[in-house]
């Protein structure tokens, strides 16, 4: 015990930067990614697709049309085709308050290209995405990391580096690759979220944590799992008060477009 054994220590409750700093920026461009690191988000939320000639780069849709002027499937075009493409305009004409004229003409980045950007220090929490119709996505995910010095040791260690999917498959292969790995089991819920004892004993076999959709839980779904030992991580919290019930209840961090709102609700205690 030391002098300041009375003072609590804070729970951490990780700050995850969506997509970036989606709110103000192009989701999964470099500018968003750069945003969330400058509001202090611990980490950077990519999602991950796989280009017709096997690159993995940072995209939400398995389609080209939303936050691109391409259209069609990534999986149809090769990634000097999706280099082609404006992947900043559409943010300046959906969000008019936000716009800025250096997001027009940003391109999308691969995954190779952000790790090299931020560098070894920087935690990201990336998502397997569709990966049914990306074969050998884990694999190139893998090599990727290594080739970024993130799987070592001291990387895992400090936590550098969390994979969430929705698919257990995905989760499970990634496991049977490198079961060093912390991976986190994302779910959706469209009505009352209810988490059994078989399932979270399931999940604890291979992933550290859950991600479920924040609008459908409650203070006994958090408890439930904290109490089986996993981290809970919900999705994607952009109001202040939905941040303070969140951690009212217990959770052990969360995804927000808004860093800069859980970095200043975070500090009120
Ligand atoms: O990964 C957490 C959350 O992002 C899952 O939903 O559709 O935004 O990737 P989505
Ligand atoms: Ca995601």
């Amino acid at each position: 015990a030391t002098a300041h054994a009375a003072t609590p220590k804070k729970p951490q409750v990780l700050n995850v930067a969506h997509r970036g700093a989606s709110a103000y920026a192009p989701e999964h461009t470099m500018a968003s990614y750069e945003l969330g690191d400058k509001m202090k988000g611990d980490y950077i939320e990519i999602d991950l697709q796989m280009t017709k000639d096997g690159h993995l780069i940072a995209l939400h849709d398995e389609t080209l049309d939303r936050t691109t002027n391409g259209t069609g499937q990534v999986k149809d075009h090769t990634l000097a085709e999706i280099k082609q493409l404006d992947a900043g305009s559409w943010f300046n004409e959906q969000y008019p308050a936000y716009a800025k004229a250096e997001y027009k003409g940003l391109k999308v980045p691969t995954l190779d290209e952000v790790l090299k950007r931020f560098g070894k220090n920087k935690k990201y929490y990336i998502e397997t995405k569709a990966p049914d119709i990306y074969p050998g996505m884990e694999e190139k995910l893998l090599c990727t990391l290594k080739k970024y010095g993130l799987t070592s040791k001291k990387s895992l260690r400090n936590g550098h580096v969390l994979v969430q999917s929705f698919s257990q498959e995905s989760l499970l292969k990634m496991n049977r690759l490198n079961p060093d790995i912390p991976l986190v089991q994302l779910l959706w819920y469209d009505i009352s979220g209810h988490i059994s004892d078989e399932e979270l004993n399931e999940v604890k076999q291979y992933a550290v944590g859950v991600g479920p959709n924040f609008d459908k839980i409650d203070r006994s779904y958090v408890q439930k799992v904290r109490e089986h030992g996993l981290e809970i991580h919900p999705y994607t919290v952009n109001e202040k008060a939905d941040m303070r019930k969140l951690i009212d209840w217990g959770v052990t961090g969360m995804f927000t477009n808004h860093p800069d709102r859980l970095r200043e609700v975070l500090k009120e205690k």
